[in-house]
């Protein structure tokens, strides 16, 4: 019999790629957004509703579906889906965070402790998220139980990926081609899983029911590691210039994403906030991870298809890397 899905959301990244993987699979699928963030993918239906709005939910309401995807960190959302859907769902997953874990402990199972959760009626901003999340959860669980998949992703990279984060580096490493490359000497393991392959574990997890909490995080790479990779996916036969943590603190490079930065990288601290998640729960309920190289070619082909130089929202420019490189000792 064909499989439903319904994804709250779906025009933006991940539910996305949930929705179109699905559509894929033979399944009927139904998104429920705005339609503010894009498009549904080809053969998903996107029933048009603002969340926020009362009776969001009625359009979808009058059906069962065989498995449910919701990836809004708003606790109203969350709260008001689960009592109008919760009841015509046989599974539903959750996307949560690692974030949930706080950046102060690591390495992180299911079990470990969560941040204190955000009173439910606040709305949240992305100053909240990690709190946020764990109140989404809660309240997920409240309505569900034991019934709920609560998929907490850590960095999620790939084709498509609108933070701009792990696609520096191959799109960097292509525009430098024979030119240097600045990289910091230092930094904490990457743990970086390809939106593909957490999009079919979301699905093949709802179709083996696997509930409860799972870490959705990718292998560990150490940071230069995965650097090296992103070279030698652009090919780029120029220097790699290293500049130590307080050579770049000095300079008011920043770490981990936004303007003038170095995506991805964590210096070494008395936190290991990313890269130290425990996957084993992820891969025993059949989480794949393709090889890295696979997506730095894919996220390249995308970025190239972007333009390598564009103004993005994580990295450096090539003028700003430039210039830092030409200050190195
Ligand atoms: N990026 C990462 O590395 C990372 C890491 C860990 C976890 N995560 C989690 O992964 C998930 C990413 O999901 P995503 O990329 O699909 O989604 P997203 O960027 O969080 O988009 C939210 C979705 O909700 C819809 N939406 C927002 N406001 C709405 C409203 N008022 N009414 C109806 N729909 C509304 C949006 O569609 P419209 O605007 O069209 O309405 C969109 O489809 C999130 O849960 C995120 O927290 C991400």
């Amino acid at each position: 019999m064909t499989r439903s899905l319904l994804v709250l959301g779906g025009t933006a990244w991940l539910g996305s790629e949930v929705a179109r993987q699905a559509v894929k699979r033979g399944w009927e699928v139904t998104c429920l957004a705005r339609g503010e963030s894009g498009v549904v993918p080809e053969g998903a239906r996107l029933v048009e509703a603002d969340r926020a709005q009362p009776g969001a939910y009625a359009p979808v309401a009058d059906r069962r579906y065989d498995a449910v995807v919701e990836v809004s960190w708003q606790p109203r959302f969350v709260q008001e889906a689960v009592e109008a859907l919760g009841g015509v769902a046989d599974h539903w997953t959750y996307v949560s965070s690692v974030s949930v874990y706080g950046a102060d402990r690591s390495p992180n199972t299911e079990a470990s402790p969560r941040m204190e959760a955000l009173h439910p009626e606040t709305e949240a901003t992305i100053a909240h998220y990690p709190q946020a999340k764990v109140t989404c959860e809660d309240l997920t669980t409240r309505e569900l139980g034991a019934h709920a998949l609560i998929a907490r992703p850590g960095l999620i990279v790939g084709p498509g990926d609108p933070t701009d984060r792990f696609g520096y580096w191959p799109a960097r490493a292509a525009l430098a081609g024979d030119g240097p490359m600045l990289v910091p000497r230092d930094g904490a393991p990457t743990q970086s899983l390809d939106v593909r392959d957490l999009a079919a574990w979301i699905l093949d997890a709802g179709e083996s029911d696997v509930r409860g909490p799972v870490n959705a995080v990718g292998e560990q790479v150490p940071f230069r590691e995965m650097v090296e990779a992103a070279r030698a996916a652009a090919g780029h036969e120029g220097d790699v210039r290293e500049a130590t943590t307080p050579w770049l603190a000095m300079r008011r490079v920043s770490s981990w994403s936004g303007p003038t930065s170095l995506p991805m990288w964590v210096p070494p601290g008395p936190f290991p906030p990313v890269g130290a998640h425990a996957s084993d729960r992820y891969r025993e309920t059949g989480g794949q991870w393709r090889p890295l190289e696979d997506t730095l070619r894919d996220t390249l082909a995308w970025e190239r298809g972007l333009g390598l130089d564009r103004p993005r929202k994580a990295g450096l420019s090539r003028a700003e890397e430039l210039d830092l490189i030409a200050q190195l000792p």
